[in-house]
């Protein structure tokens, strides 16, 4: 996710359970490249492999020179993204854009393709929706182009390039894409927890499920669907003090990677989606947001979890829900 899912987000994200995790998508045009955020984008040190990186554009050579780029850097998969929604990205056919031109869509995935076959056999993915509009539903056409192109794998989106982010995902057409592919189908959507995950997996048959905006502020999610998948049991959440520390931890990592003025700014939305659901969040948030300095950032959260009780017990989120529903 971009602005999201940066080097230390998808670190912590592996480390608690997450079997694979993508890069932000990165655009494809070479002006960019050198920029710092693009630079910071591509910067994978450290990372567990596989390096999955989504290059993001709507021209067929400068998406095989980025592919070309990024593999020559490190990226052992190259993740094509025919999904992004946002105008910026659609004005420059790209992102979902593409699912309106079909023969588009083969000549790009045919040029990446090539690229990274040349470039040492490296598999190129595809992230993509279900269709541009709801009427014009063409998944299961652009997932056959893909395959019959030398995509790898597919992660499929439950929602059409209008639906933006709106209204549920669904999943029939992920069913429809699963049952007539010959390779790994991944199913993306709405997937907020352990026992929806596995309905997801049954009803589709997918291979996996990938899991975006429910990580937010809870990369434990990643090993609580994990175990449920294998044991069929809701492990507990994490204790208030493993909170504490796995959100301090990922400051300092976060602060690391951006330096104090990115770093202490840009942390404010991870500790907002961490803190959201906890008896008092909001009146911390508003509160947080106004400290510029690393410092005073990382010890307003330790303080804020230090009076959120034992920290032996469990996060209080569930208790929350309840008591307010009573
Ligand atoms: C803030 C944000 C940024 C995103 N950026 C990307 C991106 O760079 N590449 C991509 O393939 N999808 C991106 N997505 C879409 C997600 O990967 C995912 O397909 C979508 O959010 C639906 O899954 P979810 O319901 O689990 O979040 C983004 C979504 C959000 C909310």
């Amino acid at each position: 996710m971009a602005g999201v899912t940066d080097r230390p987000y998808r670190k912590l994200c592996r480390r608690l359970g997450a079997g694979y995790v993508v890069s932000e998508m990165a655009a494809s045009n070479p002006r960019v490249w050198a920029s710092e955020k693009t630079a910071r984008r591509l910067d994978h040190q450290g990372e567990e492999a596989p390096i999955v990186v989504q290059i993001a554009g709507g021209d067929v050579n400068l998406m095989a020179e980025a592919a070309r780029y990024n593999i020559q850097r490190g990226a052992a998969i190259i993740d094509i993204n025919m999904g992004c929604p946002a105008k910026k990205v659609c004005q420059l056919q790209a992102g979902s854009a593409l699912l309106s031109d079909e023969l588009l869509v083969a000549r790009m995935i045919s040029a990446v393709v090539a690229a990274a076959r040349d470039e040492g056999d490296v598999p190129v993915t595809l992230k993509f929706r279900t269709g541009p509009t709801r009427v014009l539903r063409n998944a299961t056409r652009i997932a056959a182009i893909a395959e019959a192109e030398g995509i790898a794998m597919l992660t499929l989106h439950g929602r059409t390039r209008a639906d933006q982010f709106n209204g549920e995902a669904e999943y029939e057409t992920i069913a429809r894409v699963k049952a007539a592919a010959r390779i790994p189908v991944v199913a993306n959507g709405d997937i907020d927890c352990p026992e929806k995950a596995a309905r997801v997996l049954a009803h589709t048959g997918a291979d996996a499920v990938m899991i975006g905006r429910a990580a937010l502020g809870r990369p434990w999610l990643f090993r609580q669907i994990a175990t449920y998948l294998e044991t069929g049991v809701v492990g507990p959440l994490p204790t208030i003090g493993e909170v504490r520390e796995l959100l301090l931890e990922h400051l300092q990592e976060h602060y690391r990677f951006y330096g104090e003025w990115i770093g202490v700014r840009s942390a404010r939305k991870h500790i907002g989606w961490y803190v959201h659901d906890l008896p008092q969040g909001a009146a911390f948030r508003a509160r947080m947001n106004q400290l510029e300095d690393c410092r005073s950032q990382a010890e307003a959260v330790d303080q804020f979890f230090a009076r959120l009780g034992d920290p032996s017990l469990p996060l209080p989120v569930g208790d929350i829900k309840e008591q307010l529903a009573a």
